[in-house]
């Protein structure tokens, strides 16, 4: 997928509160081996591993683009790599004491799968923590689905849609307790983000729900954006506008055998 690095940093800051939270669910030990699933452009992995002393922390992207930037946060006991979540989930080369995941396991399929496998990589007393969005319920990502439902974008998708593989909380939290994993930590929050108009959202979903449909949609992914955009100007109307994003975060901790 072609992921644009500043188009995605453009609501940086409004990105960091999910990450505060879910740094919060790291139990802190010295040394820690630490992997990044879906690091992106690297920062956040920086922090991460600056929050963890002495640790050992491999950030995992699957976008050349991404990467480049990251390289620039590289330093001793920081490393990034070029790889898919889910060949790193299925590798089995485990011996994790944390595997971190923020805004990024929305992209992998089948989590009844995934996670256990996950879970599988960790060494005893290891952690999973994750961040993940759950806001397909907003007016803009039904205005997404429905508007690839029109033509002329239905045809050229040739049936087509964007996989959506979040789970409703529950289903982690029981996911998690059959794992074996304890203590476990499952919570959905709203971020409240108060943007200038709709076209500010429309620039937010360009950077991420809008990525699969560019390639895809090629000379008419403009027109797919407009439609989306004269809706979303219609529907939420005037300035400031408030976007409430819902976000899935969990942890889940192996046993110390
Ligand atoms: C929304 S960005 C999040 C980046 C970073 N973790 C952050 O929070 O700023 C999602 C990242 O996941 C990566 N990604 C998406 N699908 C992936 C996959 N299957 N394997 C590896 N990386 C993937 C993308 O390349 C992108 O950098």
């Amino acid at each position: 997928m072609p992921w644009n690095p500043d188009r995605y940093h453009q609501f940086q800051k409004e990105r960091s509160a999910p990450f505060e939270d879910a740094l919060k669910l790291i139990t802190v030990r010295e040394g820690l081996r630490v992997v990044d699933l879906g690091c992106g452009t690297g920062e956040l992995t920086r922090r991460l591993a600056d929050h963890l002393p002495g640790s050992d922390t491999l950030g995992v992207d699957s976008s050349a683009e991404m990467l480049i930037r990251a390289e620039a946060y590289a330093r001793p006991g920081l490393r990034f790599a070029q790889g898919k979540i889910e060949t790193f989930a299925s590798s089995q080369q485990g011996g994790w004491d944390l595997i971190f995941s923020h805004a990024a396991l929305q992209w992998v399929d089948n989590h009844r799968v995934l996670i256990p496998d996950l879970l599988k990589l960790l060494n005893p007393g290891g952690q999973l923590v994750v961040q993940m969005p759950h806001n397909f319920s907003h007016v803009s990502h039904r205005l997404i689905a429905t508007i690839a439902q029109e033509e002329p974008f239905l045809t050229t998708l040739k049936g087509w849609k964007p996989d959506r593989p979040v789970l409703e909380i529950e289903r982690y939290a029981e996911l998690l307790f059959e794992c074996g994993a304890a203590p476990i930590t499952v919570f959905e929050k709203v971020y409240p983000h108060v943007l200038e108009n709709a076209d500010a959202i429309i620039d937010w979903i360009k950077g991420t729900a809008l990525v699969p449909f560019s390639e895809r949609l090629g000379d008419l992914y403009l027109s797919f954006v407009e439609r989306i955009r004269a809706h979303l100007r219609a529907a939420m109307p005037g300035s400031p506008v408030f976007y409430g994003f819902r976000r899935i975060l969990f942890s889940a901790s192996l046993p110390v055998e």
